[in-house]
């Protein structure tokens, strides 16, 4: 199994964060939280099994870690963000499970382990990757503290990041191609396929700890620029990054004859691109009044990360 370590992350990036989300989400049992559920759930453990195996597998956290960091940009104690935190990380999980299916990327390796339709066939992948998603909502449900108002804003934000105006449409516009219109089209399917998921872990952190308006379009600006900055880099790494360090198959979108920044605007410009937004989105941090270190040491990871 190939964990990636703090030799292909950047060297700043967080990992006293990253270990508590690993404890926190190694904690988490799917499927029964009181008696007459557990005998409703009787049968399902192999769902619970498929679920873990993907969740489990390893992975950066930087949706979750980057959700702690801006609570704690904001004077809050990380931990209080957790269940929302975590319930975007099982989001994104269920993203990968279903991203990787036959029907869509069609690939075997993820997480440096075996994708969860090989291991765990494709019909309980399907099954893994829509549990997720529910056990997320039920998580902020359950866990969120800051009372019902926290819980349905952060559930707002969550919904909207997943669905027809998020990941879910960003992926749609993936697979009908929408990147091959050009630039702007190219970037508008990153921001939802990718933007909008990173970009929830800061919002989350934003309805947990309101700042004053000025502060809060900056975070948001921040965001957006993480998101971007995130996808542009994997389109990168796909092409000159080495399929040990990655956890994942290089050379796939090309086999699937994807648009991408570096097929749409060659390698050394889509480096540019990354470099760009990057300086943007370090710009936008030093315009905020918190302590920044760990958002900053977060986006020089997604920048200079090579897995
Ligand atoms: C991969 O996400 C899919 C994209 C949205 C680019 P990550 O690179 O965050 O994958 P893990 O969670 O570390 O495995
Ligand atoms: C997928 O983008 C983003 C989501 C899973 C929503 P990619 O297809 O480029 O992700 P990887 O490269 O397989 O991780
Ligand atoms: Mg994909
Ligand atoms: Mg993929
Ligand atoms: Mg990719």
């Amino acid at each position: 199994m190939t964990e990636p370590g703090p030799s292909t992350l950047h060297a700043r990036y967080p990992e006293h964060l990253r270990q508590r989300v690993d404890d926190y989400l190694g904690g988490l049992w799917f499927g029964a939280s009181d008696e007459r559920e557990v005998a409703e759930a009787a049968g399902t453990e192999g769902l619970a099994e498929a679920m873990r195996y993907s969740l489990l597998a390893g992975g950066k956290r930087i949706r979750p870690v980057l959700a702690l960091a801006t609570a704690e940009a904001l004077g809050r104690e990380p931990d209080e963000i957790m269940p929302s935190a975590a319930a975007i990380e099982l989001v994104h999980t269920y993203s990968l499970i279903h991203d990787d299916l036959p029907a869509m990327d069609d690939d075997d390796l993820r997480r440096g382990m075996p994708t969860c339709h090989v291991v765990h066939g494709e019909d309980v992948a399907i099954l893994a990757g829509d549990a997720l998603f529910a056990e997320a909502v039920r998580l902020v449900c359950e866990e969120q503290g800051g009372g019902p108002g926290v819980q349905v804003g952060v559930l707002r934000e969550l919904s909207r990041a997943t669905g027809v105006t998020g990941m879910v449409g960003g992926q749609y516009l993936d697979l009908k191609g929408a990147g091959a219109g050009g630039a702007e089209a190219l970037a508008a399917m990153h921001a939802l396929k990718t933007g909008r998921l990173m970009a929830v872990s800061v919002h989350v952190a934003l309805v947990l700890a309101p700042p004053p308006p000025d502060d809060d379009a900056v975070y948001r600006a921040f965001a957006r620029e993480l998101g971007l900055l995130f996808q542009i880099v994997d389109d990168i790494l796909d092409v000159a990054g080495s399929e040990e360090e990655l956890g994942k198959a290089v050379g796939a979108d090309e086999r699937m004859g994807k648009v991408t920044y570096t097929s749409l605007h060659g390698m050394d410009r889509a480096r540019e691109l990354a470099a760009e937004s990057h300086a943007r989105a370090m710009a936008l941090l030093g315009r905020l009044p918190g302590p920044v270190d760990d958002l900053a040491a977060i986006a020089d990871t997604a920048f200079a990360r090579q897995s």
